[in-house]
């Protein structure tokens, strides 16, 4: 199983997101050897001689198949297409918004690892799926989106378990709030892209199963593996 983005061949989906764009520049910078940049929008994604543009709405079977038809080469699958309407459960005037949080943030990451499944068996390659620190306990201000990355952490220890001895690593990032246009509307402390994208490779490169990202993060891992009611409540509270 690989553990170095050096040489590694990637899919990142989301591509041209915030969060993305400071993965591909520093996969770049630790010698990626090709990122296949995968988008539903490809025009703001240049090609270069390390980036291929991938026009890939992951809510599309046709598009998923294509892309894994394309891209056998992979190494390394980030999961990173998200979707967060900071609605809660019973705010939301019926469940379309729901459904659309759980069709990106849950189905689209195990469309993607099923399509690239025989690529990474093949290839002893892992999978990077990019959850946050809520999906280990809700804030009911966003509570759908939550709830939707409870499933995608439930899936990705799911896919740890089936993939594990085939050969392929499964890896769950878990960051707090980064300064990116899903969080524009949060007046509260943001990490940057940038060094999100460091601790996330970081913790992937030092052969972490877990990567908690920043100090938010950290903060509420320690708190939920003390007293995981009293966070709960505290982040019920506002
Ligand atoms: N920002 C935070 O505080 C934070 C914290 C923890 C985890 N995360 C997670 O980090 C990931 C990246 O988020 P971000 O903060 O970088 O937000 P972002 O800039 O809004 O990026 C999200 C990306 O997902 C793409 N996307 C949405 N639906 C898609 C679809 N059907 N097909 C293909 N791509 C689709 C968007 O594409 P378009 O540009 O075409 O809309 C966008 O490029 C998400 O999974 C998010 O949940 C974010």
């Amino acid at each position: 199983m690989s553990a170095t983005i050096k040489d590694s061949v990637v899919i990142i989906t989301g591509a041209a997101g915030a969060i993305a764009q400071a993965l591909i520049a520093e996969m770049r910078a630790r010698g990626a050897a090709k990122i296949y940049a995968a988008a539903r929008d490809v025009s703001a994604l240049a090609a270069s001689d390390t980036i291929v543009p991938l026009k890939l709405d992951v809510t599309s079977d046709a598009d998923t198949a294509a892309a894994a038809s394309l891209a056998s080469d992979v190494t390394l699958l980030i999961n990173n297409a998200g979707v967060n309407h900071n609605t809660a459960l019973l705010a939301a005037p019926d469940l379309s918004i729901a459904k659309e949080e759980i069709e990106i943030n849950y189905l689209a990451p195990l469309r993607l690892t099923r399509a690239f499944a025989p690529a990474l068996i093949k290839n002893h390659g892992s999978v990077l799926n990019i959850l946050t620190i809520l999906a280990r306990v809700n804030l009911p201000i966003m509570g759908s989106y939550c709830a939707s990355k409870a499933a995608a952490l439930s899936l990705t220890q799911g896919l740890r378990g089936e993939l594990a001895p085939r050969g392929v690593r499964v890896v769950g990032a878990l960051p707090g709030a980064v300064d990116t246009r899903m969080t524009a509307g949060l007046p509260i402390p943001k990490m940057t892209p940038a060094d999100a994208a460091r601790e996330i490779l970081d913790g992937y490169e030092a052969g972490e199963e877990d990567i908690y990202v920043g100090d938010m993060a950290k903060g509420l891992a320690a708190g939920l593996a003390q007293d995981h009611k009293a966070v709960e409540k505290q982040l019920a509270s506002g």
